[in-house]
């Protein structure tokens, strides 16, 4: 981190632009996947030396289920392999791994290799690594409600205890600092059901790569333009 770096405590990344990276290639989709798989293990490791002490990467979304099965299940055997070829390494740098998003639902391997990740990394603490699977936003806040609706019903908390506090502690993310900044690749400006409640002060940065392409040296043209925006909260600076 240089001198007049803003602090980045947790920066989101909407990782798109794996297919058309693919094809630009006539490869295959899954050729592209695996590129961004590369790309990821370059972020985790960048984000260490930015000493950025959360990440979260959206891996797969509730909406990825309409995708031909074929890169559905290249995707979930990806991202065992990614757990499998990384672990190792993002251990010893002191990388927490934990997963957002509805596991429940996803394949048995990829529930027990999800499980065995998380526990293998539980007391890291150098970054928190969320990859959000099977991860959507309103499926997110739903749950967080349906959660505290079940907890009054039980008496365990009163409505009048219902503040943003509170409902951030029903959140994927309880106890972690919302982003700082969020990167989209691939030249699409939306945020696709990402992280929408965590997101409503976060800067957003859109760029044209695709995100196989994503590297240290986009990462540092952006965290540039970052140092360069005045965040100002809703107050006047
Ligand atoms: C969006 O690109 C990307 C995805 C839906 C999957 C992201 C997955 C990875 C980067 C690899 C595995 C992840 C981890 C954490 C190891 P797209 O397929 O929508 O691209 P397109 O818009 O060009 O078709």
């Amino acid at each position: 981190m240089k001198n007049n770096d803003k602090i980045i405590q947790h920066l989101a990344i909407i990782m798109d632009g794996n297919g058309r990276w693919a094809k630009k290639r006539n490869l295959p989709r899954i050729v592209g996947h695996r590129a961004g798989a590369k790309a990821v293990r370059h972020i985790v490791k960048a984000c260490i030396n930015k000493e950025i002490k959360y990440l979260t990467v959206y891996a797969f979304s509730t909406e990825n289920w309409k995708r031909p099965a074929e890169e559905i299940s290249g995707l979930m055997k990806l991202l065992i392999e990614f757990i499998d070829a990384e672990i190792e390494e993002m251990a010893n740098n002191g990388v927490k791994i934990n997963f957002i998003g509805n596991i429940s639902v996803l394949p048995t391997k990829n529930q027990q290799k999800i499980a065995w990740a998380e526990e293998y990394t539980k007391h890291n603490n150098k970054l928190i690594f969320n990859i959000a699977l099977n991860y959507g936003s309103r499926d997110e806040i739903v749950r967080a409600t349906s959660l505290i609706v079940k907890d009054v019903e039980l008496g365990k908390i009163s409505v009048d205890a219902i503040t943003e506090e509170l409902f951030e502690r029903y959140l994927y993310t309880k106890g972690q600092p919302d982003p700082d900044l969020v990167i989209r690749t691939s030249g699409e400006s939306r945020l696709s059901n990402f992280l929408l409640y965590q997101l409503a002060y976060a800067e957003i940065f859109f760029t044209d790569i695709f995100w196989p392409d994503f590297d240290e040296a986009e990462f540092s043209a952006i965290i540039e333009k970052y140092n360069e925006r005045e965040r100002k909260f809703g107050a006047i600076k």
